[in-house]
């Protein structure tokens, strides 16, 4: 009973989530139009919009921007086939409506075509329309700009842009950097009812640190680190 109630507390809007695909996800995340194709997890208030797409991810972090149109782990066709069609490697279901169901037609995809889910880590930003390559690692505080296509593992807190996506610079000094990633910021107790200067990064870092000072180890997590799964009866859930 209280398990359904914090899914309630979750937003998915027209979302289409494949069958016997399980999504685990914190509380409270945000979907909407979001197509989702294979296993994977999602930390509590990342966000994704109208029209991504997870083609495989083994996990997204905590307050991850992931804007409209951006298209994560998308499949490899096998490029030294005879074609690279998905019939030659019986991958064409699509085609079930004509062809016989379940008749094997061709060799399935090799390992390597299909492994090396990306990682997205936390506080990551994804600018519209921007294509994640398997394999792919984005380190926690990175930005991808708009309509990139990103081909390489990004370093925290790097913006990368274009096609094939570049760093562009960083978000902060090698300092700053270095402080964020030691204070893991997304795993404190954030506090999400009074004025913070969230706006001054090293006025912020000194507040951060007193949590950690302050905070029992066993409590550093958020309350709700509790992992829900979901499967494809929730699409369209409210
Ligand atoms: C990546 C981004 C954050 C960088 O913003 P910025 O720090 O103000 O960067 P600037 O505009 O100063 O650009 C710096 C350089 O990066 C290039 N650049 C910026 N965004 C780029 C992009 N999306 N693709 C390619 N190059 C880009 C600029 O041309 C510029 O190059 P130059 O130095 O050779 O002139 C921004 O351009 C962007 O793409 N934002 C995403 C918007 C979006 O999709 N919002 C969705 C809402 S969730």
């Amino acid at each position: 009973m209280k398990e359904k109630k914090q899914i309630k507390n979750n937003f998915f809007k027209d979302c289409d989530v494949s069958k016997n695909i399980k999504v685990e996800f914190e509380n409270p995340i945000y979907l909407e139009e979001v197509k989702i194709m294979h296993h994977t997890k999602i930390g509590q208030f990342s966000y994704m919009g109208k029209g991504a797409l997870i083609g495989t991810m083994k996990e997204m972090g905590r307050y991850c921007s992931i804007a409209p149109g951006v298209k994560i782990g998308l499949g490899n066709h096998p490029i030294d086939y005879l074609s690279t069609h998905p019939l030659f490697f019986n991958s064409a279901s699509m085609f079930d409506f004509y062809l016989k169901k379940n008749l094997m037609i061709g060799t399935h995809r090799t390992h390597a075509v299909i492994a090396n889910e990306p990682i997205i880590g936390h506080d990551v930003w994804i600018g519209s329309d921007s294509i994640i390559s398997r394999g792919v690692e984005i380190g926690h505080g990175a930005i991808i700009g708009a309509n990139s296509f990103v081909n390489q593992n990004v370093p925290p807190y790097a913006i990368f842009a274009g096609n094939p996506a570049k760093l562009i610079k960083y978000r902060f000094s090698e300092e700053i950097i270095m402080q964020l990633l030691e204070l893991q910021w997304w795993n404190l107790e954030i506090d999400l009812k009074n004025y913070k200067p969230y706006h001054d990064v090293e006025k912020i870092i000194e507040i951060l640190k007193t949590y950690h000072d302050r905070a029992n180890p066993e409590k550093l997590f958020l309350l709700n680190r509790k992992i829900y799964p979901i499967d494809y009866k929730f699409n369209n859930h409210r």
